[in-house]
């Protein structure tokens, strides 16, 4: 039997492996336990439910059925794309003519011709020669990784990087390498030391880094990669429509647009739809629709979001998505937060940490500001360092001076009962 107080020093990482002589499914029973205490530990306000399509001031009901106004920090859909009319416009119409579901894998007639137009004009987008969609962001990275990668090929990656290139890389069985985030001495320490006949060379970075909302060094990566006759691969998830001169992304901001060998993106942020996507060369399209496995073996996504994301990047290439909106929004935030003194880490992006470094009181945090009317996502292990944990604030377009105001109000009189302001800038 777990105790209240026993519970308070159990971690995430003490539920995965099966204990000796336990079942298979102990290991969930022993989660039940100590969630039934009532402990907080972070999982509180997770699975709750959002009442209406994501808007700056959105309902949600909470798990005891309590449905309450939140100002909105914590939607990926930053231009507020998932709820614009053209797009639910197009949807709709795509339902209509194809129904909600394509039933069957994109190489088997699960594709319309909706789904080929998205693929093409994510490449011009790109100024790549193809472009291949998957059903998921997450499939995404897993499975051009493990495609492209094998044993004998070597993958060198920041610290920071997204979980699913974690995990694409360890499917592929190719040597793992890893650099402290952000840090080109020690990229090139790791590439200075690969033997001349490991050719198979793969760099994978964030463009913008989900966590932390700063920029990759692109420029030097790309200059390295050149000097160690290296592949790059940039997963753009949250750079998509929102850095850049025209909102092109990390590789625009660095003048490589058409030189990355991988453009990875994912649908489901800034585009507020679902899926991700590669944009390479045709033959290494060609090559992903054979051998990548998550887009081989996996239902295409359903017309009407390929659809409605027709609808995005025609908005994303006139640049008339509310990109500058976004940025001026963004800014104001970040200037609010600062004055309040609160450590707010080198962001480029929509993605604002407000750090914590502490575990209890994260919890503590991601409760009150809920029920207090701010929705802002906490960041812990495993995404992030225990002892660099974090809220996570995205700021949307839509908001308004006077909700980001009121947000950071809230959160401030909150914070400062658990000293989290005037914390050492990191
Ligand atoms: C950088 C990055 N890559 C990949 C993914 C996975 O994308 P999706 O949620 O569309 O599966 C995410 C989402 O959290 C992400 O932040």
């Amino acid at each position: 039997m777990i105790t209240k107080e026993k519970s308070i020093n159990i971690k995430f990482e003490d539920f995965i492996h099966t204990k000796e002589n336990e079942d298979l499914f102990g290991k969930a029973k022993r989660v039940s336990d100590v969630l039934s205490t009532g402990v907080l530990t972070g999982n509180e306000g997770l699975g709750m439910q959002i009442m209406n399509k994501v808007c700056p001031e959105s309902t949600i009901k909470e798990k005891d059925g309590i449905e309450h106004s939140v100002i909105m920090l914590g939607s990926n859909s930053y231009l507020n794309l998932s709820s614009h009319p053209k797009v639910i416009e197009a949807a709709i119409q795509a339902t209509i003519k194809y129904g909600y579901g394509m039933g069957a894998v994109s190489n088997y007639a699960g594709i319309t011709p909706i789904h080929r137009e998205l693929e093409l004009n994510i490449a011009d987008f790109y100024e790549t020669q193809d472009c291949i969609v998957f059903p998921s962001g997450y499939g995404t990275n897993t499975g051009v990784i493990s495609a492209l990668c094998n044993k004998g090929d070597i993958i060198i990656n920041d610290s920071a990087n997204h979980a699913s290139i974690f995990d694409g890389c360890k499917l592929s069985g190719a040597e793992i390498k890893v650099y402290p985030h952000g840090e080109m001495k020690y990229l090139e320490k790791i590439l200075e030391k690969i033997p001349d006949n490991q050719t198979g060379r793969l760099i994978i970075t964030d463009g913008v880094f989900s966590m932390d909302g700063d920029l990759a060094k692109l420029d030097k990566i790309y200059e390295l990669a050149q000097k160690y006759r290296c592949r790059i691969m940039v997963d753009d998830a949250h750079g998509l429509g929102v850095v850049g001169s025209n909102g092109r992304g990390t590789a625009e901001q660095f003048g490589l647009l058409g030189k990355i060998d991988l453009n990875v993106g994912m649908l489901s942020k800034g585009p507020g739809g679902l899926g991700g996507y590669c944009a390479a060369s045709k033959e290494i399209v060609q090559y992903l629709r054979l051998y990548a496995r998550s887009y081989f073996f996996s239902t295409a996504i359903p017309a009407p979001v390929a659809a409605g994301l027709n609808e995005v990047f025609k908005l994303l290439k006139e640049d008339k998505a509310g990109r500058l909106k976004l940025i001026e929004n963004t800014v104001y935030l970040k200037q609010l937060l600062l004055e309040k003194g609160f450590d707010i880490g080198h962001g480029q992006s929509a993605i604002v940490p407000v750090m914590v470094y502490n575990e209890e009181v994260l919890f503590k945090l991601y409760d009150e500001l809920r029920k207090s009317g701010v929705y802002v996502n906490i960041v812990t292990y495993p995404a992030v360092r225990r002892k660099e944990c974090r809220l996570r604030l995205c700021v949307m377009k839509d908001l308004t001076k006077e909700q980001i105001k009121r947000a950071v109000d809230i959160i401030y009189e909150i914070g400062k009962k658990y000293n989290i302001t005037h914390l050492k800038t990191s």
